[in-house]
């Protein structure tokens, strides 16, 4: 039976809750199918992990993560570590060095799902963001000279490869080629003079190589209004590191809220392993008190199935989503209910064995 090795990091925070609904429900549908079954391994590595050993990941991390074929991780970063170390140590690690340059992420209206919007259709709000992933506003160059002197300077470079800009941009060409849907870029280069101007000229160059789909180009600031006024507007969109993680809240916010945004971070040449996570962060706030929503992560659950060629079940668990909130029963207070993080979980798990049963 094929065998799927998969690297958990529940992290920090809600990571640990909302990621082991996602688990239950892999368990569960490794079970119905019959045909394939998931191997977990846990990492304990965060903020607890770097108070203990003052690190985030062991120092043979990434060696140890390269065997696997996905990673499951659920948040990062929390109030007793500064968030650029947490993170840039753990999670930006992850994705830069796994080369996963393309972050999918869905904002999608699901059946039943909350929207702030009035008068919206649920098909209007029907999109795929594709992020930079590896590099631009968050390369991580820079300089911090004469600190704490009246001559302080602090330069944070972005940095936008031929590469980099090409491979991405040239991903969204052929996701919207072949699901027949609009790409739109979103930029600034009316402001940033090097980079967006050089990122525009690309997505030019790229797009002649596909004469068959449609485009549009928009600035970062005008598309934020569009994500509110006209959703309807944006089928693929494909954007850089900075703007694909501002927009994407965005996102989250119009369609079901930020405890249902989920995301992929893929490594498309397959090379390293891809990571499935939510788009939310740990959630301090309410961390610890078993109330956060685990439908992101259990929507990046059916990322991490279609990434592995099951779409069936992938669309399968996004129809158990649907159904859940459908129903509004069993919803966690984000989305007005008053059931528990772990309850939400159960329901999803036992309207999947319905839906099976009913197929
Ligand atoms: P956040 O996403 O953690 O929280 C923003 C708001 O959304 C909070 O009010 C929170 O309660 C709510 N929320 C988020 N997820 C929810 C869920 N599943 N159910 C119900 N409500 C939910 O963002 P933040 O407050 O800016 O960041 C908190 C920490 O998480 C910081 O350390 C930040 O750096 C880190 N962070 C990590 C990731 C990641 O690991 N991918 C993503 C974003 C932020
Ligand atoms: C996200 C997060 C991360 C990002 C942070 C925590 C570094 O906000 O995954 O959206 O900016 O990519
Ligand atoms: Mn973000």
């Amino acid at each position: 039976m094929k065998q799927y090795k998969i690297a958990v990091i529940p992290g920090d925070g809600i990571g640990p809750e909302v990621l082991a609904e996602g688990v239950k429900i892999l368990k569960k549908i490794a079970e119905i199918a019959g045909a394939f079954e998931f191997d977990f391994t846990y990492f304990p590595w965060g903020c607890e992990y770097y108070l203990k050993h003052g690190k985030m990941m062991d120092d043979d991390g990434m060696e140890r993560l390269k065997g696997f074929d996905a990673i499951y991780l659920g948040a990062v970063g929390y109030p007793g570590v500064p968030d650029h170390i947490s993170l840039w140590d753990l999670l930006l690690k992850i994705r830069k060095g796994f080369d996963q340059y393309v972050n999918l992420r869905p904002v999608k209206l699901l059946e039943g799902a909350p929207c702030p919007l009035k008068d919206i259709r649920r098909e209007q709000i029907d999109m795929i963001v594709v992020r930079e992933n590896s590099e631009g506003e968050y390369s991580g160059a820079g300089d911090w000279l004469f600190k704490g002197k009246p001559e302080e300077v602090v330069l944070q470079t972005g940095v936008f490869s031929r590469k980099g800009t090409e491979r991405v941009i040239r991903y969204a060409y052929e996701l919207a080629r072949k699901t027949g849907k609009t790409l739109t870029s979103i930029s600034k280069a009316n402001a940033l003079n090097y980079s967006m101007v050089f990122w525009d000229q690309v997505f030019a160059e790229v797009g002649r190589e596909y004469p068959d789909v449609k485009t549009y180009s928009y600035h970062v600031d005008a598309a934020s209004m569009f994500f509110v006024k006209e959703p309807q507007r944006f089928q693929v969109v494909v954007t850089s590191n900075l703007f694909g993680d501002i927009i994407t809240d965005l996102g989250a916010a119009i369609a079901g809220g930020m405890g249902l945004a989920a995301g992929a971070n893929i490594n498309p040449e397959r090379k390293y392993p891809s990571m499935f996570e939510p788009v939310h962060g740990s959630a301090p706030d309410i961390a610890g008190t078993g109330i956060s929503n685990p439908l992101a992560s259990i929507w990046s659950v059916s990322q991490m199935l279609d990434f592995f060629g099951h779409e069936e079940w992938g669309k399968i668990v996004l129809e158990a989503i649907e159904q859940v909130m459908v129903e509004e029963n069993c919803l966690t207070p984000d989305m007005g209910g008053s059931a528990t993080t772990e309850e939400v979980g159960n329901e999803v798990v036992s309207i999947l064995s319905k839906l099976v049963r009913t197929k």
